[in-house]
């Protein structure tokens, strides 16, 4: 399974970490930036994550600034991304069981690199649920 990878500068180190967790753990990584600390503009690198999603380049992406909020109003604006916001555990399960969430978001500045391993490992290993989910995200993409 292929992840793509983006980050801005308030997103770089998690970013950073989660790459050798994932390359552990024997996910294939995409890492589309940004490469340093320095400023950079979050949308450039949703985009470039959501577009590898959309052009089938990668399964899943995993989107981080600081509060994870930037990229998720930019990764949500693209044609077929549902891209999910997760604070805990919890939240990544439930994003893949009932969301088919396709991105998930992590906050670089408010959680630490162990609970955002958590986080992506549960998001990672769980599977949408269709059913009565599926009608309701159909409906979302009927927004689009
Ligand atoms: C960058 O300072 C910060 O605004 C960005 O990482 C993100 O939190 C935006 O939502």
């Amino acid at each position: 399974m292929k992840i793509a990878l983006g980050s801005d500068h308030a997103g770089f180190k998690l970013k950073e970490a989660l790459k050798g967790f994932l390359v552990s753990r024997n996910f294939k990584v995409l890492d589309e930036g940004t490469y340093s600390e320095d400023a950079v503009d979050y949308p450039d690198f949703a985009r470039k994550v959501a577009d590898d999603i959309k052009n089938k380049k990668a399964d899943f992406g995993i989107l981080i600034c600081g509060t994870g909020i930037g990229m998720s109003i930019a990764a949500n604006r693209i044609k077929g991304i549902r891209a999910a916001l997760c604070l805990f555990p919890e939240m990544a399960k439930l994003a893949r069981l009932h969301n088919d969430a396709n991105v998930l978001v992590l906050p670089g500045r408010l959680i630490s690199s162990e609970l955002a391993q958590w986080i992506v490992e549960v998001f990672l290993s769980e599977k949408f649920e269709g059913g009565r989910h599926q009608q309701r995200v159909r409906k979302i993409e009927e927004m689009e």
